[in-house]
């Protein structure tokens, strides 16, 4: 396995540091094969994910978020280089239980329709999700408060709730289960957007509150910008930016970030801000 020691990435080239040091992908590589054909969809990316950091991913649709995202939970093969968790390589997962370290990454998908089980009240999916988690799982009612749901919806089928609230669910069902990294891959993007910044705050909340990191995965600059701390701008299949938040969006480096700052349609170049910013 190929590992690049000129990555600019100083914690991804470090030897010393394993526990604490967070999501780290060296110079990761995925490609896919579809009908004898091999497409390359990341090109030798580092990034990382301190304890405790909100990080955010963005870039234009096809770029390699997904691919990214799935790499990290090990749900498609890394063709070269390496994901690393706490220390702990990111094997593809197959039928073998997931090291505990591993288990503590979960994700918040784009669509909460396919991601929550229509014939199960949401009670006892928070309860699954629960029971994944040997330390102190926050109660279901806890969870409903932390996503600012009333305790009533736990008695309730997923059907019976609107989009925006399903998502709150999603993201109740994630941290049932005590992450320390929470990956949301788009996971506002299907919802109006009156309430994209609203739940995306609350998902900061939730990981701040429980002191999780998150990857933060979005096309949309401008709501990522509400609530990251860093900021990594990916294009084709490679990171061309990366740095703090207010750095990257007041003062673009890269090209393609230009670009894609300047794609946001407001004419005085300061961008737009969600309006519902409560
Ligand atoms: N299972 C697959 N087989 C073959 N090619 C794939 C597969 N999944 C993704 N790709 C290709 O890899 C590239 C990156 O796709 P990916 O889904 O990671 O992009 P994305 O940034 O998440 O896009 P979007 O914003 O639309 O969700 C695209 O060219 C896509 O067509
Ligand atoms: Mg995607």
């Amino acid at each position: 396995m190929m590992v690049d020691t000129t990555s600019q990435n100083a914690t991804a080239t470090s030897q010393n540091t394993r526990k604490g040091e967070g999501l780290i992908l060296n110079n990761v590589t995925v490609q896919y094969r579809t009908a004898g054909v091999t497409s390359t969809a990341l090109h030798g990316i580092n990034m990382s994910v301190h304890p405790g950091e909100v990080v955010g991913l963005v870039g234009e649709s096809g770029c390699g978020k997904s691919t990214t995202a799935k790499a990290i939970c090990g749900l498609v093969p890394v063709t070269d280089g390496e994901v690393r968790y706490e220390g702990v390589a990111v094997d593809p997962l197959g039928f073998r239980k997931r090291p505990k370290t591993l288990q503590r990454i979960q994700m918040v998908f784009q669509n909460p329709y396919a991601s929550l089980n229509p014939r199960r009240k949401i009670k006892a999916q928070l309860e699954d999700a629960r029971a994944i988690n040997e330390g102190t799982a926050p109660s279901v009612d806890e969870l409903l408060d932390l996503v600012e749901l009333p305790r009533e919806s736990a008695n309730l089928y997923p059907r019976q709730f609107s989009g925006g609230q399903r998502q709150r669910i999603a993201i109740a069902r994630a941290m049932a289960t005590g992450p320390s990294l929470l990956i949301g891959d788009e996971p506002i993007a299907s919802l109006d957007a009156s309430l994209q910044s609203k739940v995306a705050m609350l998902m900061k909340k939730v990981t701040r509150e429980s002191g999780a990191a998150m990857l933060f995965i979005s096309h949309d600059l401008s709501v990522v910008r509400l609530i990251v701390d860093r900021l990594y701008v990916m294009h084709e299949g490679r990171i061309v930016e990366e740095g703090e938040t207010e750095e990257v969006w007041n003062h673009p480096k890269n090209r393609y970030t230009q670009r894609l700052l300047a794609s946001i349609p407001i004419p005085d170049g300061s961008g737009t801000l969600p309006t519902v910013l409560e």
